[in-house]
């Protein structure tokens, strides 16, 4: 079984990867720190793969104990690289420790992967890039527009920085960047899903929570803009999905397909609304969301979707759950998190 670094496998995007992983036949090797994610995710891949799987408890950033990795579990295939810090808000409060963590640890990476001979990367961008864009979906080809944070300039210096290294002669380091839309719901079996660390900043696991009565209510930011029914657009896509994408990127550049850098959205190709997230979440669950309208959050952008066709024709990758089933697996996974909270 070829074996695959997954940094940050322990995450809530990175665990679900490391199922698909498994499921497809390759060996997934999980790097983490733990620094946003619980031991506990391990037993719950645990029940759903019926396997152990191999975990490290290592930061990407300490050099030496990286290379350990690398050593013991030589031939290394390929990485898939999710280790970051990923909350926007705070990285306006501590831009230094972002810029360490997400930027840092892909040089060091990069320069392990060249010192031990580790071709294939797969890394994780976000729509992030592309700020407010001016023309809806966007394609790969949309202009990355000037950060909103200090995490958006995080995946924009990485990308460049890979662009860069691809273009250097010698290089022998293939990278496929994904940029991720809004990732969503949770593994079927309830068993793995987004670790609610504190008041939640992203909108389903706002909504699940609130319906678990663990918040007061949802507040909608804004009703207010330029879209159908007034509130923020978005490409919700299934997580499950996304994992399968990054199954499809390692397996391109294993089969010697994929060029020194490509770059693909990862999303559904459609755009739905806050509200139409509340009114679907409402059949879903059978009951009403205590929900009201607030002012814009700042910073928010008003509409993005993805176009989706490059992922589709180039990788043969499409999203098959819609977003009902998405939030019934959100559902599901709070659930569980309430049961465990109860004890
Ligand atoms: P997550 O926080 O659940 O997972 C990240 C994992 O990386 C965590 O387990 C954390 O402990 C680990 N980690 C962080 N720094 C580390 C380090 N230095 N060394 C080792 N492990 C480290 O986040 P996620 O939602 O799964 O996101 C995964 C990746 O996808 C991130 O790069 C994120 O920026 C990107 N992304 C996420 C979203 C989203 O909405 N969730 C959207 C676009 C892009
Ligand atoms: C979705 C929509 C909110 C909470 C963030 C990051 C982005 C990317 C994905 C990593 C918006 C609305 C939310 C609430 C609400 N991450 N909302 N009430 O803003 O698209 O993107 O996560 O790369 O970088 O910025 O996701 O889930 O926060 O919000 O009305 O309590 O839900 O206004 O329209 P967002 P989100």
């Amino acid at each position: 079984m070829k074996k695959i670094l997954v940094t940050g496998g322990a995450g809530y995007i990175g665990s679900h990867t490391v199922v698909a992983l498994q499921e497809a036949g390759f060996e997934p090797i999980i790097v983490d720190n733990f620094s946003n994610s619980h031991e506990s995710v391990l037993e719950g891949l645990r029940a759903i793969l019926g396997t152990e799987v191999k975990s490290y408890n290592v930061d990407c950033n300490d050099k030496a104990a990286f290379r350990g990795v690398f050593e013991t579990e030589a031939p290394v295939a390929g990485v898939i690289h999710f280790a970051a810090h990923k909350a926007v808000g705070e990285s306006l409060q501590k831009p230094l420790a972002y810029f360490q963590n997400n930027v840092g640890s892909l040089l060091v990476l990069l320069e392990l992967m060249q010192e031990q001979g580790v071709h294939n990367l797969v890394f994780s961008s976000s729509c992030t890039v592309y700020g407010v864009p001016d023309v809806l979906p966007v394609t790969e080809e949309t202009p990355i527009k000037p950060p909103s944070s200090p995490y958006a300039r995080t995946k924009q210096m990485c990308e460049d920085i890979l662009r860069d290294l691809a273009q250097a002669p010698g290089n022998d380091i293939k990278t496929i960047l994904l940029r991720y839309f809004n990732p969503i719901g949770a593994h079927p079996s309830g068993r793995i899903g987004e670790l609610p660390l504190g008041v939640p900043n992203n909108l389903v696991p706002f909504v699940t929570q609130t319906a678990a009565g663990w918040r007061e209510e949802l507040t909608v930011y804004g009703t207010d803009y330029d879209t159908p029914d007034g509130s923020c657009v978005r490409d919700y896509i299934y997580v499950g999905d996304l994992a399968r994408a990054h199954v499809v990127a390692v397996q391109r550049q294993l089969d010697g397909k994929a060029a020194e850098v490509e770059t693909f959205n990862v999303g559904t190709g459609r755009g739905n609304t806050v509200l139409e997230v509340v009114r679907t979440f409402e059949e879903v669950t059978g009951q009403p969301l205590k929900y009201r309208v607030g002012p814009r959050r700042t910073g928010d952008v008003p509409a993005i979707y993805a176009d989706a066709t490059q992922a589709a024709e180039v990788l043969g990758f499409r999203t098959e759950v819609e977003l009902r089933e998405g939030l019934a697996t959100a559902w599901r996974w709070q659930q569980h998190l309430v049961s465990l909270s109860n004890g």
